[in-house]
C-alpha cells in the first residue's frame, strides 16, 4: 500500500506531516511520488488564515470521489484546521476514515492502531512520552541532505489575531537529550542541514535538568554534533532574541547567518493591539544586536496588513520599518479574522480593496529589495 502526505501551512506542519509519514512507513506503507498513486492520503491542514483552511477543505472535497471509488482506500485528516473544526468534520467530510487534531499528534500511533476514539481532538488521550515517536530512524524522500527537528510544540503567546495557541496548545519543550539523539542519528545518515523548529523556537527552555537550559545552549550543542554542517531555526520570536542567543549564533560558523523574525507591523499602536509584547524600537534594537555580532546576517520577516483599525499612517510606519529594519525578505499577509481569537470580536473594518492595495504596496517594496541572493533554505 502506498501513502501520500499533503501538507498545508508552516514548516512545523511540514515536520508533523513527515512524522506522521514515518508512522505510516513503520506500518509497512510505501511513500508514493504523487497522490494519484496512493491508496492512503493524509491531508495535514493549516488554520492560520481562512484561505489556508479553504484550500484544505477544497482538497478534501476533491478527495470525496477518490475515497468513494475504492473501499480499501484510506483518507486521513490531520492538523490545525482539523483541530479547529472539531466534531464538525464528521458532518462536513463523513467519508474521512481518521481525524487527528493538531494537539493529538503525539498519539498518532494509537490513533492509527484504533486504540483511541476516532476522531481525536484536543490533545493526547493517553499518558505517554510525547516525543517518543521521534525516535524512528527512517528518512523520507526529500530528507537526505536537510531535515527538520522539532524542539518544542505549542505557543504561550496570545497575539490577538492568532489561532495557533488554541489549536496547538501551550508550549511543551522536548528534552535536549531527545533532540540531540535525533540530530546525531540524522547526521549519521548523511543529513548536513538541521532546521530546528518551534512556534517560538527561541523560547526553548527544557525542564529536564540537563546542561542545556535555553535556546543558546541548544544551538551550541546541535552545532557541535559531528556531521552537522549547517544549523537553521524557525521561527524566532523577537522577545526571546537576547545576548546569549546572539553570542551562540555568532560563535558557531555552522549556524546560518539568517534569522526569520516576524515583526507583523511597524506601528506601535497596532503592535500593542496585536499583543506582540514589543515595540518598533525594541524590534530594531534586536536587529541591531544581531547585526553587530554578525554583520551581513539576513533578516527576513512576516507582516500582516489590514489589521482592524490599521490607518494609512500605521501602514506608512510598516513601510518605513521595512526600510529602516534593512530586511532581506518578507512574507506579507492580509489580515484574516479567525473565529475565537480576540481580534475576531473587533470589526474587520479595513475594506478588502484597501487590504489588497496595502498588500501590493508592501510586496512591491519587498520585491524591489529582494534582488540579493537569498540564503539556502529560505522559502
Ligand atoms: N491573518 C493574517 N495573517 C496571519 N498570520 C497569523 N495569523 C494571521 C491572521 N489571522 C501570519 C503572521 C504569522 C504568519 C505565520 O502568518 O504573519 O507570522
Ligand atoms: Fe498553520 Fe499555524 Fe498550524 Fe502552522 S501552526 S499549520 S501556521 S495554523
Amino acid at each position: 500500500m502506498k501513502f501520500f502526505v499533503e501538507t498545508f501551512g508552516c514548516q512545523m506542519n511540514e515536520a508533523d506531516g513527515r512524522e506522521m509519514g514515518r508512522a505510516l512507513l513503520a506500518r509497512g506503507l510505501i511513500p508514493a511520488d504523487k497522490p494519484e498513486e496512493a491508496d492512503c492520503i493524509l491531508v495535514n491542514t493549516c488554520a492560520v488564515r481562512q484561505h489556508a483552511e479553504d484550500k484544505a477543505a477544497s482538497a478534501l472535497g476533491r478527495l470525496a470521489a477518490w475515497r468513494a471509488a475504492d473501499p480499501s482506500r484510506i483518507l486521513i485528516l490531520a492538523g490545525c484546521a482539523a483541530e479547529r473544526w472539531g466534531q464538525a468534520v464528521k458532518r462536513r467530510f463523513p467519508y474521512v476514515d481518521l481525524v487527528v487534531g493538531a494537539k493529538s499528534l503525539p498519539n498518532f500511533d494509537e490513533c492509527l492502531d484504533g486504540k483511541l476514539p476516532r476522531p481525536v481532538f484536543d490533545g493526547p488521550r493517553e499518558e505517554k512520552d510525547a516525543w517518543g515517536h521521534y525516535s524512528d530512524e527512517r528518512l523520507l524522500p526529500g530528507e537526505t541532505l536537510s531535515a527538520f527537528v522539532t524542539v518544542m510544540r505549542g505557543c504561550n503567546y496570545s497575539c490577538s489575531y492568532c489561532i495557533v495557541p488554541s489549536v496547538r496548545g501551550r508550549e511543551v519543550y522536548r528534552p535536549a537529550g531527545s533532540i540531540l539523539s535525533e540530530v546525531r542519528r540524522k547526521a549519521a545518515l548523511g543529513v548536513k542541514t538541521i532546521m530546528l523548529l518551534g512556534q517560538t523556537v527561541n523560547s526553548y527552555r527544557p525542564s529536564d535538568g540537563g546542561d542545556i537550559s535555553d535556546f543558546a545552549g541548544l544551538l551550541r550543542a546541535v552545532s557541535a554534533v559531528p556531521g552537522v554542517e549547517r544549523v537553521e531555526f524557525m521561527s524566532a520570536h523577537p522577545f526571546y532574541v537576547n545576548e546569549a542567543m546572539v553570542r551562540a549564533m555568532a560563535d558557531s560558523e555552522k549556524v546560518a547567518r539568517w534569522i526569520h523574525l516576524p515583526v507583523q507591523s511597524g506601528s506601535d499602536d497596532v503592535l500593542k493591539r496585536m499583543r506582540r509584547n514589543y515595540t518598533r524600537g525594541d524590534f530594531l534594537g534586536k536587529a541591531d544586536l544581531l547585526r553587530s555580532a554578525m554583520p551581513g546576517i539576513f533578516v527576513t520577516t512576516d507582516f500582516i496588513v489590514g489589521f482592524p483599525g490599521e490607518t494609512e499612517e500605521d501602514f506608512q510606519r510598516t513601510l518605513s520599518l521595512f526600510d529602516e529594519g534593512g530586511f532581506n525578505g518578507a512574507f506579507v499577509f492580509k489580515y484574516s479574522a479567525r473565529p475565537g481569537t480576540p481580534s475576531a470580536d473587533w470589526a474587520d473594518d479595513i475594506p478588502e480593496t484597501i487590504k489588497e492595495d496595502r498588500h501590493a504596496r508592501l510586496l512591491g517594496a519587498v520585491m524591489a529589495r529582494s534582488t540579493r541572493k537569498a540564503p539556502a533554505g529560505l522559502v
